[in-house]
């Protein structure tokens, strides 16, 4: 038995008040983190200096109290260990290197060459495992293959992910190929993650929503399972959450489909909905509005308890739908665990 309120409710325990963390808790809405960018200089070397990426990390378990910390890091340092470029452009977000063609396929490293360039994430993983609190979690994470494949094929983030369709259309073999790549290279490096100490890991899927039909299944739930499974061989009993954002009705199901102890929902779909038709499956997580993290009052507490409640009769992890936003005010989080923990 664990102390740990998101293990216990990864194991498929009702709690009486669920357990809470936010996707980007550590982020721009923080003084504190803003403090700390401008001393690392910018978002990558942030990343890449485990003092520092540890100190984001812990700052708002210190101010909130939060049951989960995510390693601080960005699903990007992947493809860069892959051998692309990447650079962040102030107020617009990621670049990349485009991979278009075979040659750019054929450019990039072996799946388990990544980790001396990834080395740093490890050692933030260690220093935190070190330094959390013992009652809190650690949670690393990567981002799922499609959605790190369409920042690979466009070299940005796009609306619509037009350019990896595009490719997926016109020369599925080495779409398929890139795909299998960064799923080897994620289960390489999450499984460091918890040879270094991560104690869940949690796969990103931001763009699911965007795959149809048997896209969906091949596409998202197939390489999910893939890594899934060889995490799960590796390191028995370590619990798994997927979050394929966007993913709508394909929500149903998910847990068997891809043996994840936890699937995560976005607020595109409502909580008494998630609750008759997903949390029958396992636990999960989620999956409040961010933009109540903006806009605060009545209606945070209102929406804030109608999650709690429609959940509260499975395994349920707090959190928001999508991260929150650099324009949050501090005081609104601070209202939201209120809610949650004051009943
Ligand atoms: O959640 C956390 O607090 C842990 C750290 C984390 C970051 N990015 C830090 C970050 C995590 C889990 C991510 C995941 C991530 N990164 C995703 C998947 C989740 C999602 O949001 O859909 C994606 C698609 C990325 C790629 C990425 N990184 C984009 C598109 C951007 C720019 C958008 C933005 O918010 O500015 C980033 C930058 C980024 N990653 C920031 C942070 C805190 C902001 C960088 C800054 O400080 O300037």
């Amino acid at each position: 038995m664990t102390d740990k309120t998101i293990l216990r409710a990864l194991g498929g325990e009702t709690l009486p008040t669920p357990p809470i963390w936010m996707m980007r808790q550590a982020g721009r809405y923080l003084p504190e983190y803003r403090a700390t960018r401008a001393q690392a200089g910018d978002f990558l070397s942030l990343c890449y200096t485990p003092d520092l990426a540890a100190e984001v990390t812990l700052q708002p378990i210190r101010r909130y109290g939060f049951d989960g910390a995510i390693l601080f890091a960005d699903i990007l340092l992947v493809p860069q260990a892959l051998g692309a470029d990447l650079w962040f452009v102030t107020g617009e977000g990621p670049r990349l290197s485009t991979l278009t063609d075979q040659a750019g396929f054929d450019a990039l490293l072996p799946a388990d060459a990544i980790h001396d360039h990834l080395a740093p994430i490890y050692e933030t993983v260690r220093i935190l495992s070190g330094e959390l609190p013992a009652e809190t979690t650690l949670i690393g994470f990567a981002g799922a293959p499609w959605t790190v494949a369409t920042y690979m094929i466009a070299g940005r983030g796009t609306p619509d992910q037009g350019p990896a369709h595009a490719l997926k259309a016109e020369n599925r073999p080495l779409f398929e190929a890139l795909l299998d790549r960064i799923t080897e290279a994620t289960i390489e490096y999450l499984s460091a993650q918890a040879d270094a100490g991560a104690e869940v890991v949690k796969i990103f899927d931001s763009w699911a929503g965007s795959l149809q039909g048997q896209d969906f299944q091949k596409y998202a739930v197939d390489p999910a399972r893939r890594i899934t499974a060889a995490l799960k061989e590796r390191h028995p009993g370590l619990p798994v959450i997927a979050f394929p954002r966007g993913a709508g009705e394909e929500y149903v199901g998910l847990h068997k489909a891809i043996g994840a102890d936890c699937i995560a929902l976005d607020d595109g779909v409502s909580p008494e909905w998630a609750a008759e038709n997903v949390q029958t499956g396992g636990c999960v997580q989620g999956n409040l509005k961010s933009s109540h993290m903006v806009t605060g009052g009545d209606d945070l507490v209102r929406e804030t308890r109608r999650v709690v409640d429609a959940l509260s009769n499975g395994p349920h992890i707090f959190n928001l739908g999508h991260g929150i936003t650099p324009d949050a005010d501090p005081q609104n989080v601070q209202l939201m665990i209120d809610t949650i923990r004051g009943g």
